[in-house]
């Protein structure tokens, strides 16, 4: 059916008063974009976590969908002598833990991964990694395209980029239309001053539409619907605005403790962590205007509109607009669970916070006096990540003398985790011959209404990244709005005299310090 079939059908439809047909795509299209070039994705870092945990499990499974590029390579370097059948083994191993080994289709699949040992501090290694990726361009004409991720930890960002430009690796068209990527995972930077030189080291040699800064909570399909939800209905936009909402929380809660990751976690905290990358851009597509037109640069556009009118703390009076808390012991699933302190690598009078709710404020037309409790904090009660929509109270209840009680205000609540949901909240007369009201939701469930396969977060992003789709990518001006925001919250915690008074010890297994409380009672 062309287009103007469909526009017919749906004015006969309406002239005939019958439900309006849905102008929808086959959802089995939905599940892949066109394919990417051929290419070689090169992980710098190969030997640690996040490749065997993320990288190589989401390369596996774009793979056995077919949203790989034919031909394409996987080059793994790190520091660890390993053969190429080393590698191999070690992903196939990697492969089996996550649950997704399919061994006739490993066959082939790891015919197309190799491996070179490189030390990062030297520029001959970098050299050798640009003649051995030469060869196997031509072996497996991969067209000279090239993606550089850096799975390494971010002290080596820098001169990684650095080493990777004076290779030659950065250079883009050395074969016709040849492209190369460099992909960086967050923290950029750990303050604003530190977010602006990574920035310019990573332009010393690569251009701006070459960079692309992962957020994974940006390709969470939940996450992604948000724009859809809020720009693609007509009835939510006049409502979405402080005439309305009482007030929105964002919360992305955890189980889990800080892991093996006490390194890089005591230097973060939850703060940096969290709140810098993944709860600034919730609030932004919760509280963004629309753009002119889907597209990256346009939605990056509002984004960053939205992170320059968030008001900043009174940094002198931190405790209205902030909490902070670290986990002691307590108990998570039925299990004891140690405090932070006792983590393996933890300092024993750690200072870095583990959750943190905090009060913001947006100053402008459509958000002005509407407060956003962002929330985010490791051993809660369950691991739950959601947006809720708060509405005001009727302005005037008709049913106060029969009920005499105060009716429940609408709540719409977007669930990214545990529930994959949008749930709205609303009054109804209880059956019966009294009036009572009472609050029911009118659910939408994506695994109830969509089938097949799903992209996981690190799947979408390498194949964006792969098209060079930069939609779900950090834009280096939000980085900066956001760290200005946040750098002088983090000297203030971290130079005060008495640090210790800002961190609540909560104990593990509950939502944190009960003082979160007060924070929602004053305006
Ligand atoms: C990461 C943080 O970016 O996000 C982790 O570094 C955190 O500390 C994780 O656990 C949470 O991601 P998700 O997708 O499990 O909510």
């Amino acid at each position: 059916m062309n287009n103007t079939d469909k526009t017919q059908s749906i004015d006969n439809a309406a002239i005939a008063g019958t439900s309006v047909p849905d102008l929808e795509i086959p959802f089995e299209s939905c599940v892949r974009d066109k394919n990417p070039d051929p290419c070689a994705i090169v992980i710098v870092g190969a030997s640690g976590d996040l490749t065997a945990r993320k990288i190589v499990p989401a390369l596996f499974n774009l793979y056995l969908n077919e949203g790989l590029p034919d031909p394409f390579l996987v080059v793994g370097c790190a520091r660890t002598k390993l053969s190429n059948q080393e590698f191999r083994d070690k992903m196939k191993n990697a492969l089996k833990t996550a649950n997704i080994l399919d061994d006739q289709k490993w066959q082939d699949f790891s015919e197309s991964l190799y491996y070179q040992a490189i030390d990062y501090g030297e520029l001959p290694s970098f050299k050798a990694l640009a003649r051995s990726l030469r060869e196997l361009d031509i072996k497996h004409d991969t067209g000279g395209n090239r993606v550089f991720y850096l799975a390494i930890p971010p002290s080596l960002y820098k001169s990684t980029a650095q080493m990777l430009g004076k290779a030659g690796l950065s250079t883009e068209g050395e074969k016709k239309n040849s492209w190369a990527k460099i992909v960086v995972e967050k923290p950029f930077g750990r303050d604003l001053d530190t977010a602006i030189d990574l920035d310019r080291s990573l332009h010393e040699h690569f251009q701006e539409h070459q960079i692309f800064r992962i957020d994974h909570y940006l390709a969470k399909e939940t996450v992604q619907n948000i724009l859809m939800f809020r720009f693609a209905n007509a009835i939510f936009e006049p409502i979405w605005n402080r005439q309305y909402i009482d007030h929105v929380s964002i919360t992305a809660a955890e189980t889990l403790g800080v892991e093996h990751r006490a390194g890089y976690y005591e230097q973060a905290g939850v703060l940096r962590d969290m709140f810098q990358n993944h709860m600034m851009q919730l609030l932004a597509l919760t509280a963004m205007d629309p753009p002119s037109l889907f597209e990256a640069d346009r939605v990056r556009d509002e984004k960053v509109k939205v992170y320059r009118t968030i008001r900043p703390f009174p940094t002198a009076d931190l405790k209205d607009y902030l909490v902070l808390g670290q986990y002691g012991a307590g108990t998570i699933d039925g299990k004891r669970v140690p405090a932070y302190r006792d983590e393996p690598g933890i300092n024993p009078e750690s200072l870095a916070p583990t959750f943190a709710m905090m009060k913001v404020f947006l100053d402008n037309w459509r958000w002005q006096g509407v407060p956003f409790y962002l929330t985010s904090g490791k051993r809660l009660a369950k691991k739950l990540t959601e947006i809720v929509i708060q509405f005001k109270e009727v302005p005037h209840s008709m049913f106060r003398r029969t009920l005499g009680e105060e009716i429940a205000a609408n709540r719409l609540i977007l669930g990214i985790y545990p529930d994959e949901k949008i749930s709205l909240t609303f009054q109804t007369k209880n059956p019966g011959a009294r009036v009572c009201l009472r609050s029911v939701t009118m659910d939408f469930h994506y695994n109830q209404s969509y089938t097949g396969p799903v992209l996981d977060a690190y799947e979408k992003v390498l194949l964006d990244v792969m098209l060079g789709d930069h939609m779900l990518f950090w834009r280096q001006d939000g980085v900066e709005r956001c760290w200005s925001f946040l750098t002088p919250i983090l000297k203030e915690c971290e130079t005060c005299k008495a640090p210790s008074e800002l961190l609540i010890p909560y104990e593990s297994g509950t939502w944190g310090p009960n003082i979160i409380r007060d924070l929602t009672k004053k305006r």
